[in-house]
């Protein structure tokens, strides 16, 4: 118990005092490794195309959700907010997004000032955890989660938790880094510092699928690595962090001991 505090204490500092949005690797106030199209090897990567690469990877969960026009969705985890403003824009759709931060969801307000004014009722950020989720049984047509779920320790906790929030006929989608089924996942503890410290949890992606099918959903499992990994290593090689251990990630999904997928669930 006392280590899974140590765990939790790291995870809040990284979202709290330390901003992990505010790094180079990052950029738009989105917090994540992106989905990348082709990129021109002759160039380097600009900002915009690095922000572009965080918002298509809203895209790429949210289309597999079909939302319909006015159709309310749940974000789990989501950070300052800037994607979940876009679904809501993009998909137009209702969408509540919960995060167990409170500095992140200062951040959100912030950032989304102009948004949550312009359309209060169709954006909307919440404080809570994505293993007890504070809504009622069937609140949602939709629930989905942008590199988050690597921080949960009970993944079937969040299975059952979207579940529950789910309408029946609900989906489900979600994206970030698990092992391939089957891979070694030892050396990767000594080349990610974060997964060395227990900041991010790396299991095999069909534990996660179990948890889910278990749940009552029917499960799709997509690998999405060759849009992610290449691309992401292209632009930390462009940033201070060029020579630290985030170079780290293209070698394990290259070794075959990480890989970035999508999952996605049919209640
Ligand atoms: C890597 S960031 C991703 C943010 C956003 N989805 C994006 O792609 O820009 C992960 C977010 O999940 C939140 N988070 C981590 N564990 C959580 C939990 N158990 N419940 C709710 N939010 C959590 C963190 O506070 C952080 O804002």
């Amino acid at each position: 118990m006392e280590q899974e505090l140590d765990v939790q204490a790291k995870r809040d500092l990284m979202y709290g005092e330390l901003d992990l949005g505010s790094l180079s690797i990052f950029s738009g106030s989105f917090i994540n490794y992106g989905y990348w199209g082709e990129l021109d090897p002759a160039r380097e990567i600009s900002i915009e195309e690095r922000t572009a690469s965080q918002a298509e990877l809203y895209r790429q969960v949210v289309s597999r959700l079909e939302p319909r026009a006015r159709e309310a969705l749940l974000e789990l985890g989501s950070g300052l907010g800037v994607g979940a403003a876009l679904v809501a824009r993009e998909f137009s759709v209702h969408v509540s997004g919960l995060d167990r931060s409170a500095a992140q969801l200062a951040r959100a307000a912030e950032t989304n000032d102009f948004t949550l004014k312009e359309m209060p009722d169709r954006l909307s950020f919440h404080r809570g955890s994505v293993t007890e989720i504070p809504w009622g049984d069937g609140s949602f047509d939709g629930v989905y989660a942008v590199e988050m779920l690597q921080h949960v320790d009970d993944l079937a906790a969040v299975a059952r938790e979207a579940h529950r929030v789910l309408k029946p006929g609900g989906r489900f989608a979600a994206a970030t880094f698990f092992a391939p089924d089957g891979a070694d996942t030892v050396p990767v503890v000594d080349l990610l510092e974060t997964v060395a410290s227990g900041v991010d949890i790396i299991r095999p992606v069909g534990e996660f699928a179990a948890d889910l099918t278990a749940a009552g959903f029917e499960v799709t499992v997509t690998a999405i690595g060759e849009h992610v990994w290449r691309q992401f290593d292209r632009w930390v090689a462009q940033t201070e962090y060029r020579d630290s251990w985030g170079r780290n990630w293209l070698r394990c999904y290259e070794n075959g001991w990480v890989d970035y997928y999508l999952v996605t669930g049919h209640r």
